[in-house]
């Protein structure tokens, strides 16, 4: 498949970019800073620029078959980025369906379950990253009133641990003890979901 990953210089985005090619996707990456990117300079197109503008964004997307994204606000979140999530679903989803291409699964977090119990995954996030939380679900909104395809991967905390594959999924919710899952793990999912075309227009959860 053609796909586009944003976000691809983070760290899940650099393990979408990594499992995709090894998956023998066609990799296309937009980002601020290419020479993060240098080890893959051979096998992956790599674009320069604004991934929050629109209109740099829409001729980038034209010709891929999905969108990955690993984007989001580098931590500690600071103020002037409270609404990064929000800008970015504005720019992608107006740019995707101008641009004709309607597959895209986002990287959310797990603290929108305002069903989980244990952990106590909104709570938390309530109280410890209250501004996260509100820009995270504007962005979710905003993907939930467009006529794409989406997916919303919502997972709790990340770690660099290597990939597994042995991780849990649920729609709708997030496992029981759901606290970790690897950024390789989740972009496994992520990647299998779009070969799949599975989970359209569902939240999911996912964690080791
Ligand atoms: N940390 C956690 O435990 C956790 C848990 C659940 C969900 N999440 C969510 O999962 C997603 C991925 O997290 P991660 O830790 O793997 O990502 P990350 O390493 O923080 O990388 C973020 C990516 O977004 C890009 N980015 C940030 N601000 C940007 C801007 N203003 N303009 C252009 N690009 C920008 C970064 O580009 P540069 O390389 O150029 O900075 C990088 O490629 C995020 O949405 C995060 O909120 C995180």
């Amino acid at each position: 498949m053609k796909l586009l990953v944003l976000g691809a210089t983070g760290g899940t985005g650099l393990e979408l970019v990594r499992q995709a090619t090894e998956r023998g996707h066609s990799v296309t990456a937009l980002v601020r800073s290419p020479e993060r990117l240098g080890s893959f300079r051979d096998r992956i197109a790599i674009k320069q620029g604004d991934l929050l503008n629109r209109a740099e964004l829409e001729p980038v997307i034209k010709g891929h078959d999905a969108v990955l994204s690993g984007f989001g606000p580098r931590v500690p979140v600071s103020k002037a980025e409270a609404h990064l999530l929000e800008q970015f679903a504005v720019g992608l989803t107006g740019a995707m369906t101008r641009a004709g291409v309607r597959r895209v699964v986002v990287e959310s977090v797990a603290f929108l379950f305002r069903n989980s119990i244990l952990p106590p995954a909104y709570l938390l996030g309530r109280l410890f990253f209250p501004r996260t939380v509100a820009d995270a679900s504007a962005m979710e909104r905003i993907f939930g009133e467009s006529q794409l395809d989406w997916t919303m991967v919502r997972p709790p905390g990340l770690t660099e641990k290597p990939f597994t594959g042995r991780y849990r999924v649920r729609e709708g919710r997030l496992p029981l003890f759901g606290f970790k899952i690897s950024r390789a793990d989740v972009a496994d999912y992520m990647i299998k979901t779009v070969e799949n075309a599975s989970s359209i227009r569902k939240v999911v959860g996912v964690c080791n």
